[in-house]
């Protein structure tokens, strides 16, 4: 029997709410087991200790004209229980978040890893070594494969968590970790940044698209091709301001000659649905916005406040817009 309560609770009380309880891979379906575990071996334990502290002193309160019970010291069985019991749930749980442990993060044996992620203050970057593809923010998987995701860390410590897909793990500079995850069927999985990270850290969302095997080749094939060259003189003008202006010393366009490194690769920005790592849907008006005035928009970004008149504006949005 499962635990429903605490994913039925948090799904009332935060609409679209990451929960463990919703497992969607074989890693998460054991943490989430491991956890009703631990929540129906505590709640025993304290039902247990409830009800014997209201019963006791009820049952064995002092009586009038009752003398007092002959006292006695020492219970060698009562004492072995009173030990034995808790020594063995934690020796049971100490064996079974082994077990679970080496289930979840099973050895690499010199397997390459799917996608490389690396956490940037605020945003992913995820790059798929055999496809030669970089994306960012919108991290789209296959389901039904067992993947290797290799985490880092470009400036400070975050942490990957899509609580429906399992495992937890630290990004460290300098260090380079890796969590298995297979993905059991197409859908949104929504997670967050988990260790705090700086003034953006809440509006660290994490966006994992997953698709079926021929749509998730379809999606790498897309966004293996340069940025789609703009056609309209006001996208051909936002091209040029691009790569001529700072845009360019941060941002990559693969195709346009833009190949900073600082920021997000946005070869194929239009295709997102959302930007700025989950702050907000991805149209025209609020990238206009967000180039108007970033640290209005998303405070603390490393995105400077670029001095652009309207048109320009207008034909930076319509540039990027069009890069799906
Ligand atoms: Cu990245 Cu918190």
């Amino acid at each position: 029997m499962e635990i429903k309560l605490m994913g039925v609770l948090y799904n009332v009380l935060l609409h679209n709410a990451q929960t463990i309880f919703d497992s969607a891979s074989p890693q998460a379906e054991k943490i989430k087991g491991l956890t009703n575990g631990f929540i129906w071996a505590s709640s025993a334990v304290m039902l247990l200790v409830v009800v014997l502290s209201v019963y006791i002193p009820v049952k064995f309160r002092a009586k009038t004209g009752t003398a007092e019970p002959k006292q006695t010291g020492g219970n060698r069985k009562l004492e072995m229980l009173m030990i034995g019991i808790p020594m063995l749930l934690v020796i049971g749980f100490f064996f079974w978040s082994l077990s679970v442990m080496s289930a979840v993060l099973p050895a690499r044996d010199n397997r390459k890893p799917d996608v490389i992620i690396t956490g940037h203050q605020w945003w992913w970057q995820a790059d798929y070594p055999a496809a030669k593809v970089t994306a960012a923010n919108e991290i789209h998987l296959p389901v039904g494969r067992q993947l290797l995701l290799q985490l880092n860390a470009a400036d400070v410590i975050h942490d990957w968590w899509v609580p429906a897909l399992g495992g937890k793990m630290d990004m460290i500079p300098g260090v380079t970790n890796y969590l298995w995850v297979t993905i059991n069927k197409p859908g949104i999985y929504e997670g967050a940044c988990s260790e705090f990270c700086g003034q953006q850290h809440a509006w660290m969302r994490i966006r994992v698209v997953a698709q079926q095997p021929v749509d998730y080749k379809r999606w790498l094939a897309a966004n293996a091709l340069a940025g789609k060259a703009p056609t309209d003189s006001m996208a051909k003008a936002g091209q040029a301001l691009f790569v001529n202006a700072s845009c360019s010393s941060c941002h990559s366009i693969n195709g346009s000659g833009a190949k900073g490194l600082q920021g997000p690769d946005l070869t194929h920005f239009g295709s997102r649905t959302t930007m700025l790592t989950g702050l907000m849907a991805n149209n025209p008006e609020n990238l206009y916005r967000w180039l108007s005035d970033p640290q209005k928009v998303k405070p603390g970004a490393n995105m400077p406040r670029f001095i652009f008149g309207r048109d320009s504006l207008r034909a930076l949005t319509a540039y990027l817009s069009h890069l799906k």
